[in-house]
C-alpha cells in the first residue's frame, strides 16, 4: 500500500495541532505557574496524535466547518493526555518514561501528576463549551466526550485493566478492557468528527462501528508493541505488561494469534467504511497504519 498520501497528511496534522494545543493551553503563571508548566510538558511535543487525526479526518469526509474541529481534536488530545500521565502514576502502571521523556511524576512530582491529570480534564470541557459552534452541537460534544472518558469509558476501562484477575481472563474480559480503556476515545473521536459534520444516524452507526473494530486493533497492537517494540521507537518502557501480569490478548492468545486477531479486524474495520466510498480513503489507510505501526 502506498502510505505516502496518509503520511503526508498525518504529518500535517500532527504540526497543526501543536501549534493549536499551545494556545490553547494556559501559560505558565501565578503561584501556580508549575501546574501549567506541567500541562503543557505532558500534552506538547510527542505523541501520534491518532485521535485528533481520526476527528479531523471524519469531519473532513463532510466538509465540516474546520473552527469545530481543531479545538474539539485538541480537547481529545487533552483527555488522552491526562489518560497517560495518571496511568503512569506509581499506584497504576508505574512508569518512568512517556513520549521519550520522564513521565510527569518524575519531571515534576507525583502530587503534581495527579493535579496535571485533573486540570488537562477540567480544561478539555472549558475547551468544548468555548467552541464555535450552535449550542446544540457544543452539548453534543461535551455529552459524547464525558461519556467516553468516564466510569462507562476510559475510566471504567483502567478500572477493569488493574483488576483483571489472572483466573478470570478470557477473550470476553479482555475485549471489554480494551473497548473501554483505549476503544472509547477512540469511537468518540470519530463520532465527535461526525457530529460536527452533521452526519445521520445511520453513518454514525457505520463509523461507530469502525471505530469500534480500530480501538481494539490499536490496543491489541499497543500490547504487541509492548512485548515486540523497541523502546527508542515507542517512547515508553517495553515488557512491562507481562512483568506486571497484564490482562492482554497477547497474554492469553500468544503473539501470533493477537496479530492474526488484529488482522482480522482490520478487514472488517475497512468493510465498515464501505458506504463512504473514495471519501473513506484516510480512515480507511489508519486502518493500516495502526496494524503495521511501530511506535
Ligand atoms: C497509548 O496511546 C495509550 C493507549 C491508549 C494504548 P497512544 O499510542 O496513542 O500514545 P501517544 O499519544 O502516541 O503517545
Ligand atoms: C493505557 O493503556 C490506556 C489509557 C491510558 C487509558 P496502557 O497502560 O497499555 O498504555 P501504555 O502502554 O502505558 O501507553
Ligand atoms: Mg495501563
Ligand atoms: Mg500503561
Ligand atoms: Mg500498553
Amino acid at each position: 500500500m502506498d502510505f505516502n498520501k496518509f503520511k503526508v497528511r498525518l504529518t500535517e496534522v500532527q504540526q497543526r495541532i501543536e501549534t493549536e494545543l499551545s494556545s490553547v493551553l494556559p501559560d505558565p503563571d501565578g503561584h501556580q505557574a508549575v501546574i501549567m508548566e506541567a500541562m503543557r510538558y505532558a500534552t506538547l511535543g510527542g505523541g501520534k496524535r491518532v485521535r485528533p487525526f481520526l476527528l479531523v479526518e471524519t469531519a473532513q469526509m463532510f466538509n465540516a466547518d474546520l473552527s469545530a474541529v481543531w479545538p474539539a481534536a485538541c480537547a481529545l488530545e487533552c483527555i488522552h493526555a491526562y489518560s497517560l500521565v495518571h496511568d503512569d502514576l506509581p499506584c497504576m502502571d508505574d512508569d518512568d518514561l512517556r513520549r521519550g521523556k520522564p513521565t510527569v511524576h518524575k519531571a515534576f512530582n507525583e502530587a503534581i501528576a495527579v493535579l496535571t491529570g485533573d486540570a488537562l480534564l477540567t480544561h478539555a470541557f472549558e475547551i468544548l463549551a468555548n467552541i464555535d459552534a450552535p449550542a446544540v452541537v457544543r452539548i453534543e460534544l461535551v455529552r459524547e466526550l464525558t461519556r467516553a472518558s468516564g466510569a462507562f469509558g476510559m475510566i471504567g476501562g483502567q478500572v477493569i485493566d488493574i483488576q483483571a484477575d489472572e483466573n478470570a481472563r478470557n477473550s470476553d474480559i479482555i475485549t471489554e478492557l480494551q473497548r473501554l480503556k483505549t476503544g472509547a476515545l477512540i469511537k468518540s473521536s470519530v463520532i465527535m468528527g461526525a457530529k460536527i459534520g452533521n452526519a445521520t444516524e445511520r453513518q454514525l452507526s457505520s463509523l461507530a462501528s469502525y471505530a469500534d473494530d480500530l480501538g481494539l486493533i490499536f490496543q491489541i497492537t499497543d500490547d504487541i508493541l509492548d512485548v515486540e517494540g523497541k523502546a527508542d521507537r515507542v517512547g515508553k518502557a517495553v515488557g512491562k505488561d507481562e512483568n506486571h501480569g497484564k490482562a492482554t490478548f497477547v497474554s492469553i492468545l500468544g503473539l501470533e494469534s493477537a496479530k492474526q486477531k488484529a488482522r482480522e479486524l482490520a478487514g472488517t474495520a475497512k468493510g465498515r467504511l464501505e458506504p463512504f466510498g473514495e471519501k473513506a480513503q484516510m480512515l480507511s489507510e489508519t486502518v493500516d497504519y495502526i496494524l503495521v505501526r511501530d511506535q
